[in-house]
């Protein structure tokens, strides 16, 4: 990837992530939330974020959408364009994680290699992807924000899942789907989440 840094050093600060956590009383990680629009991703991460908060737990939520009214304001859906999208918020949830936080973000995140990349930000086993393994027609049938109806028609270009491609997980750790036709409530899927996070001693 591209650097144009030269001369510069890593500076080394003497409070370090192992002081933060254990002022914080949990371990730094990323749950990379990942699925179509509609999904259930926001969903899923406000009420992991208000569960881990009754917990006593800090946890921050990267959220697709809203980064881009900011940080990612200057990039569109192209391939390269959600490439740099995925490539910032990796990095941004890679420094929370080291503040010693639970960073959860919730964006499509359609490339599995965009993914991955993030991923091998961090050292195992702390990049949780979660895939919102939920059916296209469930989604579009949704269409909370009206954009599926919009990319049918033509009027949205390269809108993921109708024009553009979703490339599912092949090794995510936790992978949400409806059973029996219904979808789990929010609340019961954070808790799987927290459960995850308990056992693999992140909420110590
Ligand atoms: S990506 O693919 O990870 O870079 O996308 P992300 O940053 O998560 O932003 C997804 C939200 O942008 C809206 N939107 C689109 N989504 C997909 N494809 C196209 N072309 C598109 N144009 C706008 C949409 O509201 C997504 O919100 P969510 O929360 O996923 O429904």
């Amino acid at each position: 990837t591209l650097n144009n840094s030269t001369n510069i050093f890593w500076q080394e600060c003497p409070v370090g992530k192992v002081e933060r956590q254990k002022l914080l009383n949990q371990k730094g990680c990323v749950v990379w939330i990942t699925g179509l629009s509609g999904s259930g991703k926001s969903t899923l991460a406000c009420s992991l974020s208000r569960e881990l908060h009754s917990k006593g737990k800090l946890s921050y939520i990267l959220d697709g959408d809203n980064l881009r009214h900011g940080l990612n304001k200057d990039l569109g859906f192209k391939a390269e364009d959600r490439a740099e999208n995925i490539r910032r918020v990796g990095e941004v949830a890679k420094l929370f994680a080291d503040a010693g936080l639970i960073c959860i973000a919730s964006l499509i995140s359609p490339y599995r290699k965009d993914r991955d990349a993030c991923r091998a930000m961090l050292p195992e086993p702390n990049f949780i992807e979660v895939f919102m393994n939920m059916p296209l027609e469930l989604c579009e049938s949704r269409d909370a924000k009206g954009l599926y109806k919009l990319a049918r028609a033509g009027k949205i270009k390269g809108f993921t899942g109708i024009d553009d491609p979703y490339e599912r997980p092949l090794n995510c750790e936790i992978e949400i789907e409806q059973k029996d036709g219904v979808c789990p409530k929010p609340a019961a899927l954070a808790g799987q989440v927290v459960s995850y996070l308990e056992d693999k001693g992140f909420l110590q």
